[in-house]
């Protein structure tokens, strides 16, 4: 059966494109003009993604996707962002977002960022697996990396893995903490059992409450009937909370007896049940700030972190870059069943050299995107060049407009640049970068095209005259530079 996923955007003309695209790349599609209906849609069809824009009247792509995700973590939901608004899709990003596509974007593009999104659901889903006939083992993500820091970590996990401690995992975000779990839970004697997650940032105390230890029918309105918790359908298993921090001064508590006794109740029942998970917990803050200032318990802090690792930024461990791009690289290859695109070795040095503020997650987009992108079986550095960029009130992230096969009509492209209030720039620095990025993304769409400036221009949406003169401008620059 074909996944279906929810297209969602006020314009009818992207909405029908978007659907079109997909479609024909053999989804199920569904389709709504707000968000409400949106919501409506959600859960009438459960869809196995949502892809949304961001701009839209009323409730907007980012309220969007923390209602979906209150609802359903696992839910994963792509935003489509405007031409210049990196700010906007970092913050997507930060609230949860699967990944964003930026307009106007190509088919392949669109089809690949979707294709992920599916492919991760699935993986992510153990608790419907588990409702619907028990336990599975989910592949387990390889650890890539040969730095100091990560020989460390695998004999960490490999010393933690036999024991029944309490796991917590502290880490920026997309450092791979969540790989880590896994990777921890495979090799622990519950192996064979059910690994089981919530994330504790994603629904409000009391869903996060019934989320955990469940509830009895009527219990509040809207239980219609007895729901199982996740540390009792974990039972024998391993329990992994995302985001522990995030978590109330009351289910603090309740955390806390569950941990020491392995007791609680159901919401709505006096019944004590008894289980045997083991707890892993992950943060991307520093729990001990937390406890400083009040917010979270000392006493749960000491008993989550009975053993703690810590992941160390993708930019404190350089030597790891080149193996994971290669990495990612290789597995969209496989998925695609072809040749692995290679970096060029100048596209190696671009990488190496980026401070990853999405840490390896951010990598791992960048090596998809260029290898669905890129022409030739080789990426250079001027087509990954304009996504290093560094979030904040410096220069915008430009699209681009390439992709394989014949001349591409980007999806998004006619829309209006509604999103064009770049970000105000500083004053030093980003106006060079700024213009190497321009001048990078001109250079690429124009020798796509083989030269044409016409098509050029069309597919960056600016004038014929413009790009002239900006071509005109920087061969002059280029004439004065070999003559000094
Ligand atoms: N060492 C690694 N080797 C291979 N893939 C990795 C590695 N580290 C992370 N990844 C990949 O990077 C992505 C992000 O990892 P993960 O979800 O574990 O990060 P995280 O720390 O849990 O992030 P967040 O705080 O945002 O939840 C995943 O797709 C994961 O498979
Ligand atoms: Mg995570």
């Amino acid at each position: 059966m074909s996944s279906k996923i929810l297209v969602v955007d006020d314009k009818q003309i992207m909405r029908d494109s978007v659907a079109a695209t997909l479609q024909r790349a053999g989804f199920a599609v569904v389709t709504a003009s707000d968000g409400k209906a949106a919501l409506k849609q959600a859960g009438k069809h459960r869809p196995a993604a949502v892809i949304t824009d961001l701009r839209m009247p009323e409730m907007d792509g980012l309220s969007l996707l923390t209602e979906l995700r209150a609802v359903d973590p696992s839910l994963p939901v792509v935003l489509m962002t405007a031409y210049g608004t990196v700010s906007d899709a970092v913050a997507a990003m930060q609230q949860g977002a699967f990944d964003f596509v930026q307009k106007p974007f190509e088919g392949d593009q669109l089809v690949m960022v979707v294709r992920r999104a599916v492919q991760h659901r699935e993986l992510t889903n153990e608790n419907e697996a588990l409702r619907t006939g028990g336990a599975r083992t989910d592949a387990v993500p390889s650890l890539v990396g040969k730095s100091t820091e990560m020989r460390r970590l695998a004999q960490q996990i490999h010393q933690v893995a036999n024991s029944s401690g309490t796991v917590l995992i502290a880490g920026e975000s997309g450092t791979g903490k969540e790989v880590v779990a896994r990777t921890i839970h495979a090799h622990s004697p519950r192996r064979d059992n059910v690994m089981l997650c919530v994330n504790c940032a994603a629904l409000s105390s009391s869903l996060l409450e019934s989320e955990l230890f469940g509830h009895e029918r009527g219990a509040f309105t809207g239980a219609d009937q007895l729901r199982k918790g996740r540390f009792e359908l974990a039972d024998g298993g391993t329990l992994l909370l995302d985001e522990i921090s995030e978590i109330s001064p009351t289910l603090q508590a309740k955390l806390l007896r569950v941990l020491q006794e392995g007791q609680f109740e159901r919401v709505g029942s006096s019944t004590t049940l008894s289980v045997d998970v083991r707890v892993l917990a992950t943060t991307n803050r520093d729990l001990r700030f937390s406890v400083a200032s009040g917010q979270f318990r000392q006493d749960l802090y000491y008993r989550l972190n009975v053993l703690p690792i810590e992941l160390p930024p993708l930019r404190d461990r350089t030597e790891d870059i080149p193996l994971l791009a290669e990495h990612f690289l290789a597995t969209v290859a496989m998925r695609e069943g072809r040749e692995p695109r290679r970096l060029e070795p100048q596209a190696v040095a671009l990488l190496k050299e980026y401070p990853w503020p999405g840490n390896v997650r951010e990598l791992q987009n960048i090596c998809e995107r260029a290898s669905v992108l890129t022409r030739s079986g080789l990426i250079k550095p001027d087509l990954i060049q304009p996504w290093l960029q560094t979030p904040g009130p410096s220069a915008p992230t430009t699209p681009v407009p390439v992709s394989q096969g014949h001349a591409p009509t980007p999806i998004g492209h006619a829309a209006p640049p509604h999103g064009q209030e770049l970000p105000p720039r500083v004053a030093e620095g980003p106006v060079r970068a700024l213009e190497e990025v321009e001048r990078a993304q001109i250079m690429y769409t124009l020798n796509y095209f083989s030269g044409n400036r016409q098509k050029t221009a069309k597919a960056l949406g600016i004038g014929v005259r413009t790009l002239g003169l900006k071509l005109k401008k920087w061969k002059e620059q280029q004439l004065i530079a070999q003559s000094a």
